[in-house]
């Protein structure tokens, strides 16, 4: 449990709850300033720090991070997501279903229970700008990590029909199998590139990020009364975005997501 206690001048001192990043390499990781600056706004005496751990060394970590009294949690990030889930002790019903988790934190017990809130940062960037999920009909693009953990998030939102399509075909199949499996009531399809008779569009791939990459979808086919999603978060304004807003759809950054997990962080951190 963090203290509750402000730290005064940002000092660390006896009574300083640590946070951790667990990543390999560390550098390029963006949450640490973000997560600190939660915790200070909210006057917990807390800090997240980067934790370079390579794969082969995780469960010895895992192992220490369980008796480390003044450790509270952690995100878990590439190339750990998956790997971490057979480690810790509670894993809840999304990160199973998603087979990777994005966030941990240590009990008082020195149970370590993970959970994965990319799907419901996602659900819940959309639902601040008043974009309403329930009884819609969504496309998603991809089928990594993101697109799972979206899909997931969506069907549990209470979505009316989902359509996957990814470069790699088996892994459409597999998600439309588990989503299945979790949620018998949905309607789940494979698509292609076509995106026509859906309220909301979404990019889960990793197209987009380069400027050599192809479209995600045929944007020709996209309708001004569409809701166009990203996760993509840098450029900020995708390829895909300016098609669909030369078009007239609504579009939605992938910044939102990231914004709203953070805040999902921060409270399963104890912030
Ligand atoms: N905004 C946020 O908070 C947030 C959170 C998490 C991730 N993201 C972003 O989400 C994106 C995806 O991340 P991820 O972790 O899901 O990655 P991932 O697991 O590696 O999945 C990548 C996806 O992109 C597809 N793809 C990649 N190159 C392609 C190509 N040349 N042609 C067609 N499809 C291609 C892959 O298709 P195949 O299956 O066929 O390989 C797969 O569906 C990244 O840009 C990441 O930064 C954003």
């Amino acid at each position: 449990m963090l203290s509750g206690l402000e730290r005064p001048n940002g000092e660390i001192t006896g009574r300083t709850r640590l946070l951790g990043i667990l990543a390999h390499p560390t550098e390029h990781v963006k949450a640490p300033p973000e997560i600190n600056r939660i915790a200070r706004l909210r006057g917990t005496d807390a800090v997240m720090v980067p934790l370079n751990v390579a794969p082969a060394d995780l469960e010895s970590l895992v192992g220490g991070l369980r008796v480390l009294k003044s450790f509270d949690g952690a995100i878990v990030t590439v190339p750990h997501k998956q790997a971490i889930i057979r480690l810790c002790d509670v894993v809840s019903p999304q990160a199973r279903a998603v087979g990777a988790a994005n966030v941990l934190r240590r009990d008082h017990d020195g149970r370590i229970i993970a959970d994965q809130l990319d799907g419901i940062g996602f659900v819940e960037g959309l639902r601040h700008a008043g974009i309403e999920v329930v009884g819609k009909s969504v496309y998603i693009a991809g089928a990594g990590g993101a697109a799972n953990a979206i899909a997931f998030a969506l069907a549990e939102a209470g979505v009316r029909r989902l359509t996957l399509a990814n470069r790699t075909q088996g892994k459409i199949e597999a998600l439309r199998e588990k989503l299945i499996a979790a949620y018998g009531n949905i309607d789940v399809g494979l698509g292609s590139g076509n995106p026509t008779d859906h309220d909301l569009i979404v990019n889960g791939t990793t197209l987009g990020m380069n400027v050599s990459d192809p479209l995600p979808l045929d944007t020709h086919l996209l309708k001004a009364d569409m809701v166009v999603a990203e996760v993509i978060m840098e450029p900020e304004i995708t390829p895909l975005l300016d098609a669909a807003r030369k078009i007239g759809c609504r579009i939605h950054l992938g910044r939102h997501m990231l914004e709203h997990q953070l805040q999902l962080m921060a409270n399963f951190l104890g912030l």
